[in-house]
């Protein structure tokens, strides 16, 4: 395990990094924090609300925010937006005071999980595996930048976090 006291979760919306990052925290015993619902405490409003009134530039101000006080604390699991990693000095950030985890699966799998939900703007589109595929390509060269990479395919959240426990032997 490196000397980073907090382990952030990036990855894709719908790769499971909140459910899989509760149970990690939950197993360490170290506190769950995720990055949405720390900027949608602080704006008092929904993210599609946050969208709508200051578009997604404002929320990733918000969001490179909201990082920079957690990075604050330490024993945590942090469960990124997936959209972090837009922004570059998030990444220098991660990088440097977390051990970061990147989750990943296939297009196909993740509209599966994000089919409906409707809290997360970027997908309210007429066709959202078109638009889940677009970002990915995007973004890959994004995530690609953390070398811990993990595939959730038809894991389980107790199989992924037994695998990141064993990869960061903790
Ligand atoms: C976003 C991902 C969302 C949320 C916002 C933008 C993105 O988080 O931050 O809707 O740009 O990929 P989740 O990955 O937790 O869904």
């Amino acid at each position: 395990m490196t000397p980073h006291t907090n382990i952030a979760l990036v990855g894709f919306m719908g790769t499971g990094k909140s459910t899989v990052g509760r149970l990690l925290a939950r197993e360490l015993n170290w506190s769950f924090v995720d990055v949405d619902d720390a900027i949608v405490e602080t704006a008092g409003c929904s993210i599609p609300d946050i969208f709508s009134q200051h578009g997604e530039s404002g929320f990733r101000e918000l969001e490179r925010t909201a990082l920079l006080a957690i990075l604050q604390g330490a024993n945590q699991i942090i469960s990124c937006g997936g959209g972090i990693v837009t922004v570059p000095d998030n990444i220098d950030s991660l990088q440097k005071q977390c051990t970061t985890l990147c989750l990943t699966a296939s297009p196909d799998a993740l509209y599966a999980r994000v089919k409906g939900d409707s809290n997360r703007p970027l997908l309210q589109v007429e066709n959202p595996l078109v638009e889940i595929r677009g970002l990915i390509d995007k973004r890959a060269p994004l995530y690609d930048q953390f070398t811990e990479q993990i595939d959730t395919g038809d894991k389980s959240p107790q199989d992924l976090v037994a695998e990141i426990r064993d990869r960061l032997g903790i």
